[in-house]
C-alpha cells in the first residue's frame, strides 16, 4: 500500500499546480484525476453521446489509462494518448455533467484506487478524500474564492492568447461548482478529518508548505 495525499476542491483552486509540487518535493506520482474525467467526456463527445442512459451504457467502451512521461501524466484513451485535447473548455463542461453519472464514477473508481494502492501518491479530485481513498494519510481540501479562481482562469488564458471575458469564466465556475457540489453520487465535500486551505491570499510556494508541514506531521518524518 502507497503512502496517500488527497487533494480534493473545486475547479481553479490550484489543485494541480500545488497537487504537483508537493508530488516532486515527495517524489510520489501526482494523479490528476480530472484528466480521466476529461477523457471519459472527449470520448463521449466524439460519439456524439449525452442524456443519461446513453452516457450510463456508452462509458464502458472508454478504456482509460495513464502512464508517466519524464514525470507528467499522460492519459490513453482506448490505445490513443488524448493529453494534449483534455484542457479545452467544451471537454471541461461535457466533463461536468458526464462526471454526475454513477456508472462512470464506478468505471474510473478502479482505476483510481488501483494507482494508490500500488505507488505513494498525490491524489487531486474532487471525492477523493471522501469516496476513493478514505484512508489516506493526508486529506486537503482546497478551496479559494469564485471570483479569485475566475481572475486566475483569466490571467491563465489571456497569457495564452485566447480571447475570453472574465464575467463569463465566473459564472461559468459558479454553474461548475453548483453541479460538482450537488450531484448526487460523490459531490464534491470535504471530508471530515481534511484539512481545510483556502488559498485566496495566499501564495502557491505557500500552499505547498502548508501541505507538506500537514503530511510531516501525520506521517511523522
Ligand atoms: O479538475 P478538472 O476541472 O479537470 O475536472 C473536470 C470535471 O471532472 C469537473 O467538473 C469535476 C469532475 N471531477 C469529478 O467529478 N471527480 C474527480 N475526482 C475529478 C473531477
Amino acid at each position: 500500500m502507497g503512502i496517500n495525499i488527497a487533494i480534493d476542491g473545486p475547479a481553479g483552486a490550484g489543485k494541480s499546480t500545488i497537487a504537483k509540487k508537493v508530488a516532486k518535493e515527495l517524489s510520489f506520482i501526482y494523479v490528476d484525476t480530472g484528466a480521466m474525467y476529461r477523457a471519459m467526456a472527449l470520448y463521449l463527445l466524439e460519439k456524439g453521446i449525452n442524456g443519461d442512459e446513453k452516457i450510463s451504457e456508452a462509458c464502458h467502451g472508454a478504456d482509460i489509462s495513464i502512464r508517466y512521461e519524464n514525470g507528467e501524466q499522460q492519459v490513453i484513451l482506448n490505445g490513443k494518448n488524448v493529453t494534449s485535447f483534455l484542457r479545452k473548455e467544451e471537454v471541461g463542461n461535457m466533463a461536468s455533467v458526464s462526471s454526475a453519472n454513477p456508472e462512470v464514477r464506478a468505471h474510473l473508481l478502479k482505476l483510481q484506487r488501483n494507482l494508490a494502492v500500488e505507488n505513494n501518491v498525490v491524489m487531486d479530485g474532487r471525492d477523493i478524500g471522501t469516496t476513493i481513498l478514505p484512508n489516506a494519510e493526508v486529506k486537503i481540501f482546497l478551496t479559494a474564492s469564485a471570483r479569485t479562481r475566475a481572475n486566475r482562469r483569466y490571467l491563465e488564458l489571456t497569457e495564452k492568447g485566447e480571447a475570453c471575458d472574465l464575467e463569463a469564466i465566473l459564472k461559468d465556475i459558479i454553474d461548475r461548482d453548483e453541479r460538482d457540489m450537488n450531484r448526487a453520487v460523490s459531490p464534491l465535500k470535504q471530508a471530515e478529518d481534511a484539512v481545510l486551505v483556502d488559498s485566496s491570499e495566499m501564495g502557491i510556494d505557500e500552499v505547498v508548505d502548508k501541505i507538506l508541514f500537514v503530511y510531516r506531521e501525520k506521517v511523522n518524518r
